[in-house]
């Protein structure tokens, strides 16, 4: 178990994830890699991650103990709805599928989790890295490839992103302690914060097909379970596509 979740704060880099991982050996367990912009910002499955300087949060936490993607995953996208529903409460932030967070129908922050070698090696643990729209404009948002919202556009004020990067760490350290003490309880808090469970979705798979169907269930090793046509697949990788008129907001509240 780590003491604390200390911050390392960069300049411009290509992608804090690729710092974390090029320097995996000299960083200590437990540090949060932050950087004012990324100039190559990664996204899940192959996309880029929008990262101009002095607006956002860029982090990647170091965790040096070998652990299930699935779980590790939970860890990153829960320490991001944590810190995002300390810094706004009325922002009715919940997990979309496998990790983003969302707002409504607007994704606030996503999560891309890789896995880090020691001396070149064998697996020896992770880089968690997020990324949260703080202060970006409503123009730049609109400029982005998927409906996307921000602190800032929510809220109506900027946000104090230092205070933005200490609020992330301290609660990627609540999250990084129970992961070394009760997983299972992770898993059981990152279900709960799936607020589309349930629901009618349109699911994207990772080969591209889209079908429509039921958000049925998620399986202890993150799978989502799809219920279409009668039939229950999992789900491992792929992207649930919310349809903004598909869900009344304004009903949609915590539970
Ligand atoms: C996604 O939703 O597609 C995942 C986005 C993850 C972005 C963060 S920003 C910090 C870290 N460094 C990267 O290059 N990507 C992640």
């Amino acid at each position: 178990m780590v003491a604390a979740v200390r911050l390392l704060e960069l300049g411009a880099v290509d992608s804090t994830n690729r710092y974390a991982r090029d320097h995996f050996d000299e960083l200590a367990d437990g540090t949060l890699v932050t950087a004012e912009s990324q100039t190559a910002g990664r996204g899940r499955r192959g996309r880029t991650w929008v990262s101009p300087p002095g607006v956002n949060f860029y982090g990647s936490l170091v965790v040096k103990s070998p652990g299930e993607a699935a779980t590790l995953g939970y860890l990153a996208g829960l320490g991001a709805l944590g810190a995002l529903r300390e810094l706004y409460p009325a922002g009715n932030f919940f997990i979309k599928w496998p990790n983003d967070v969302y707002s409504g129908a607007c994704k606030i922050a996503g999560v891309l989790c890789e896995s880090a070698r020691l001396g070149g090696g064998r697996i020896t643990g992770s880089v968690l890295g997020i990324g949260i729209n703080v202060n970006l404009p409503p123009a730049a948002l609109a400029a982005l490839d998927q409906p996307a919202t921000s602190l800032l556009a929510l809220s109506g004020h900027e946000f104090d992103r230092k205070k933005v990067a200490a609020t992330v760490a301290k609660s990627l350290f609540w999250y990084y302690s129970i992961y070394s003490r009760f997983p299972d309880r992770l898993f059981a808090e990152w279900r709960q914060a799936n607020r589309l469970l349930g629901r009618e979705i349109e699911l994207e798979w990772n080969d591209g097909v889209r079908r429509r169907g039921v958000f049925a269930d998620l399986a202890p090793d993150g799978a989502l379970v799809f219920e279409a046509e009668g039939q229950r697949t999992l789900c491992r990788c792929g992207d649930v596509r919310i349809e903004r008129n598909s869900i009344d907001w304004n009903r949609f509240s915590e539970t």
